[in-house]
């Protein structure tokens, strides 16, 4: 893969998918910011590109300019974006007839709140160099209903894919590219229910016709051919990586 950008912020870079990512940017010469609302984890690459690290509450206005803005003075840029940050409360998130609105609220703001915080603050940076890439992280949960459902969440993921597509159409004149990934079940910190327990994840692999949970490094690879250079010609459009799942009746 080529990257012809410099600089990546990734948001939600404290574990699972966004620290992968940021990891093989970094492996790749791309200067990354990391930004997480989680303490800075041990285990960032150590390069060849460069990082720094912003522990920030991302679905705050504030935080994200500053997180832009330090961006912007430590690599003078910002090519990509890759947002990774959600968060799925399976006790409090429910049917949207029985949740708390303050429940509601509080995960519309941190899973779709945050994306246009980050792309008002992101684009502009990018529109100055002619040039960038975004990644959006939802979810196959956007995709049909749950009789089991966390609703909110569900609901943040679907409006994620729309305005990932309005956001392709408006800015590809600056050759600024937006795409959603949709993940099926992985393996990473928001599924610590799984974590150490090989029969709940065979379970899980059951329902999954390649036979097993995605991991971090699956929706890296993903991410970063959507980043690249090799994906030039792809925008306003989503990559479902779920083993298969959505393609079973
Ligand atoms: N793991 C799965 O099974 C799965 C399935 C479908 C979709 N997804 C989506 O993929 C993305 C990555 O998930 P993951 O599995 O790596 O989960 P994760 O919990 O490991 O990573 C999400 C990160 O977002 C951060 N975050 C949450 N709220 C924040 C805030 N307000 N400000 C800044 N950072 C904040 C968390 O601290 C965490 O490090 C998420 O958007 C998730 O909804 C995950």
């Amino acid at each position: 893969m080529k990257f012809s950008g410099q600089a990546a912020l990734v948001a939600g870079a404290g574990g699972g998918m966004g620290l992968e990512i940021a990891c093989q940017l970094i492996q790749r010469g791309v200067n990354v910011c990391l930004a997480d609302i989680k303490p800075r984890p041990d285990d960032i690459a150590d390069g060849p590109g460069k990082s720094i690290y912003v522990q920030a509450n991302l679905s705050h206005q504030d935080a994200v300019e500053d997180t832009v803005n330090r961006t912007q003075q430590a690599f003078g840029r910002i090519d990509y974006l890759a947002n990774t940050l959600g968060v799925l409360w399976l006790d409090k998130d429910k049917s949207a007839v029985n949740i708390d609105m303050e429940v509601w609220d509080q995960v519309m703001n941190i899973n779709l709140r945050s994306m246009v915080l980050l792309v008002k603050n992101v684009i502009p940076e990018m529109q100055k160099s002619g040039f960038g890439a975004m990644v959006h992280f939802s979810s196959i949960d956007a995709l049909r209903g749950d009789p089991l459902p966390q609703d909110a969440y569900g609901a943040a993921k679907a409006a994620m894919i729309r305005l990932s597509k309005s956001l392709a159409i408006q800015f590809a004149k600056d050759q600024i590219r937006c795409n959603v990934i949709l993940p099926g079940p992985a393996l990473t910190p928001m599924q610590e229910r799984w974590q150490g327990k090989p029969e709940l994840q065979a379970n899980v692999a059951e329902h999954i016709p390649l036979g097993r949970l995605g991991s971090a490094k699956d929706m890296a690879n993903a991410c970063l051919f959507l980043l690249s250079d090799n994906a030039a010609f792809i925008t306003g459009t989503e990559l479902i990586v779920d083993g298969g799942i959505t393609a079973h009746p």
